[in-house]
């Protein structure tokens, strides 16, 4: 047995908590379900779908924003972090949707923004009135360069610079994302306070976790100096990747206040965090913190959204992470879609759709899923006229920046607006040009659809504890374009093959176990011989 096979991480299913046996799906409340006809989602909605979910077999939903917001985010500028916004209801509808979660047996989790609110938001409001304000520090005020000019070369994730000019003061704000969205002061124990404050609201109406919104730029570096030119920024490439972020993200006062951030959370039982944080695996693992100085639970991992599509390439990064995960004891999470990136069916391709949604629900670590993904929702073509996502309005440049593509309407059924709207409204976004097929209605009638297919790997995961808790160990199949690894536990062995290629590939004793599900089902399966862009999981 190699060090990789030895008990070292073993965990028994049962005794993992619920964020790390279970799958998180991402809801865009906006899109999921209209109840009102108003063309925007709703928390009617979302509760009137849960059965949906716990038909999936996943363990918690993760609402994007439902707060009080002027929406120029879409709900990433709150307004009022401790209030439903009218647009998807009220708090007792939010009361109804935990409880009606609950019951299924479903954990709730909100999206928690804490970075920066919204402009509209009564602390800003405050502050605008002065320098002597009792708010004014509550935010990152600078004054002019000596030209008059921005205070430093610190540049916004949507375009343009990263400060903003407040006439009546002379002095400029931070924004790292909208102008309606400044920064706020996480240096001031005040602002750390009354962000506590709202993660103790929230959970004490029940909600049993959070996603956190760009956790790892919470503190700026105080000397505020310009950042260095990134050398390998090219023109059509985002303005906000044109300089290296060493002084806005991922500063050690960040550490600091998401322990802090932690312990509040620890007055609960059982309630969990999952960190928003674009990093390389060295700098993303330490913010799961250590075990005497906890941060959060996941620290999401994004690599499979941020790497090449190949065999190779995933294998590779697969053992590194979960290799660097078991050395600081931390649990991994497995990510392909969120609504900031586009559609993974339109990322790896058709072909490729079943392979990687085998891979995100059998590596070893949590599964995040975004809604649509497990009926193979695509990118949807948004005409001009309906563009509305402020990165791509602002950056006509960057063709690839705008977000509308991922985020329109759930595909329920064949019927107008897809049963997401009723028939007279006129969807938010525009609705998939294929909805009448690709829907969550035609799939549950067709035994080889993809929505099955999602259910029976969850299937598989309940039944098969070595799915779930296993320890993971990759194995050399012989061929580039094939990934294959074992997950063991307790004596059960299960070997999942993938063939990222349009080749058969002979795999010999690789394949000899009992075959439990191949993504081309519909077709008669051949032994030995995984074929072209083939997921199989087989036991032994
Ligand atoms: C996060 C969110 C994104 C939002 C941004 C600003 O990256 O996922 O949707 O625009 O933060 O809050
Ligand atoms: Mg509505």
């Amino acid at each position: 047995m190699s060090d990789r096979e030895s008990g070292q991480g073993h965990a028994a299913a049962e005794h993992l908590k619920w964020w790390q046996s279970g799958i998180i799906y991402q809801i865009y409340p906006r899109s999921f379900q209209d109840s009102d006809g108003d063309g925007v989602g709703d928390l009617r909605g979302v509760t009137a779908r849960l059965p949906y979910l716990k038909s999936l077999g996943v363990e918690a939903a993760w609402l994007s924003p439902i707060f009080t917001s002027p929406m120029r985010d879409f709900g990433y500028d709150v307004a009022d972090y401790c209030d439903i916004d009218p647009l998807f209801g009220t708090l007792a509808d939010f009361d109804a949707l935990v409880e009606e979660a609950h019951g299924l047996g479903l954990k709730v989790m909100l999206d928690y923004v804490p970075n920066h609110t919204s402009s509209d938001h009564a602390w800003f409001q405050e502050a605008l009135t002065g320098r002597d304000s009792d708010k004014r520090d509550w935010y990152v005020w600078r004054d002019p360069a000596p030209d008059g000019g921005v205070p430093n070369n610190w540049k916004s994730f949507f375009g343009g610079p990263a400060w903003t000019l407040d006439e009546q003061s002379g002095q400029y704000y931070l924004h790292q994302f909208l102008p309606s969205q400044p920064d706020l002061n996480w240096r001031n124990p005040a602002v750390r306070e009354a962000m506590f404050d709202v993660l103790r609201f929230w959970m004490r109406r029940g909600v049993d976790g959070f996603r956190v919104d760009v956790i790892w730029l919470l503190a700026e570096d105080e000397r505020f100096l310009d950042e260095p030119v990134n050398p390998e920024w090219t023109p059509g490439d985002i303005e906000h990747n044109s300089v290296q972020h060493i002084y806005t993200q991922d500063q050690p006062e960040t550490h600091q206040y998401i322990r802090e951030m932690r312990a509040v959370l620890d007055e609960f039982d059982d309630r969990m965090m999952v960190g928003e944080i674009y990093l390389p695996v060295d700098q993303l693992l330490p913010y799961a913190g250590t075990p005497d100085a906890a941060m959060v639970h996941l620290p999401f991992n994004f690599h499979l959204i941020l790497r090449p599509w190949q065999a190779g390439a995933v294998r590779e990064f697969a053992d590194d992470y979960d290799a660097a995960c078991r050395k600081l004891q931390t649990w991994p999470n497995w990510v392909l879609g969120n609504h900031d990136q586009h559609r993974f069916k339109s990322r790896v391709g058709a072909a490729q759709f079943r392979v990687a949604q085998t891979l995100l629900l059998t590596l070893r670590g949590t599964p995040t899923v975004y809604y649509g993904d497990e009926i193979g929702m695509e990118n949807v073509h948004i005409p001009p006229e309906r563009m509305v996502d402020p990165a791509g309005l602002q950056q006509p440049d960057s063709p690839a920046a705008s977000r509308d593509p991922e985020r329109t309407p759930m595909q329920w059924d064949a019927s107008a607006n897809a049963g997401f709207a009723p028939a007279e409204a006129t969807p938010w976004l525009p609705l998939a040009d294929d909805f009448q097929t690709v829907n969550v209605q035609a799939q549950e009638a067709d035994p080889h659809s993809d929505l099955n297919y999602f259910r029976a790997l969850t299937r598989l995961r309940r039944e098969h504890p070595a799915l779930v808790g296993g320890d993971y160990h990759s194995l050399d199949s012989g061929h580039d374009d094939v990934f294959a690894f074992r997950r063991t536990l307790e004596g059960e062995t299960v070997t999942i093959l993938l063939n990222f290629g349009a080749h058969e590939r002979a795999l010999g004793e690789l394949a000899a176990g009992q075959p439990l599900l191949s993504s081309l089902d519909d077709q008669p399966g051949s032994g030995a011989v995984l074929r072209p862009n083939e997921a199989r999981i087989v036991l032994g």
